[in-house]
């Protein structure tokens, strides 16, 4: 295959992050080993001091924060923010734990381009303390979603989702490890399948093009 066709074809990822950044490191680490036929070319924050900013640093790719606490205004912020990204012209734009609600305006500027990954199995638990709110209410899968990012704010198209078992004696931190776990596998695949051009929506349902066999159904507790 001819290289320099192939790197024509990559798609353009922007990735946006606000803490740690572990699913971000899951995404290069795909991506390095050939598994995502894209590449990431900005990573941006809202946040100066998030930590996952550095892995980006370290394999050279370009960094941007884009400081909220320096706009007035949330649309202000929104404009900047989308000016950012709208500068590399990516094919995707992910939010990789982006803590911060985007209005209408950003969101419509890059339709059918967004993902978002959300620790649960939507639509149960969208915003904040997904994980506490699993275990107060006794549940017992929980797990994470990937999908297409629309104005309001965890119910666009669904891509995707990986459920995990609530355990006997699992606390906040336990449930957290294995939703993320999920969230770096789920969010690997959504990405690799809207590189490869196999994702179709159609009003609230994805449809994934040659898509592999379904899961059985899972029983937790089994007996
Ligand atoms: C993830 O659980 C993500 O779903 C949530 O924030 C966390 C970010 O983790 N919104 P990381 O920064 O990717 O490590």
């Amino acid at each position: 295959m001819n290289t320099t066709l192939s790197k024509t074809r990559d798609k353009k990822i922007s990735v946006l992050i606000s803490g740690r950044g572990s699913n971000l490191a899951a995404l290069l680490d795909a991506i390095d080993a050939g598994r995502i036929q894209g590449r990431i070319v900005r990573v941006l924050s809202q946040r100066a001091d998030a930590a996952g900013l550095q892995h980006a640093e370290k394999r050279g790719i370009p960094t941007t924060v884009v400081d909220v606490k320096a706009y007035p205004t949330r649309d202000a912020f929104d404009a900047a923010l989308g000016d950012a990204i709208a500068a590399d012209a990516p094919d995707l734009v992910v939010l990789a734990g982006f803590m911060r609600v985007l209005g209408a305006a950003i969101v419509q500027r890059f339709a059918g381009r967004m993902i978002n990954i959300h620790p649960a199995l939507l639509p149960s638990y969208p915003g904040l303390h997904t994980h506490q709110r699993a275990l107060a209410d006794g549940v017992k899968w929980h797990g994470c979603t990937v999908h297409f990012v629309t104005p309001e704010v965890d119910v666009g198209p669904i891509v995707g989702q990986s459920a995990v078992p609530v355990l006997p004696g699992d606390d906040e931190a336990t449930l957290a490890a294995r939703v993320l776990d999920a969230e770096h596998r789920l969010l690997e695949d959504a990405v690799r399948w809207f590189c490869a051009d196999r994702l179709s929506v159609d009003g609230q349902t994805v449809a994934l093009r040659g898509a592999v066999k379904p899961p059985a159904s899972c029983q937790n507790p089994q007996r």
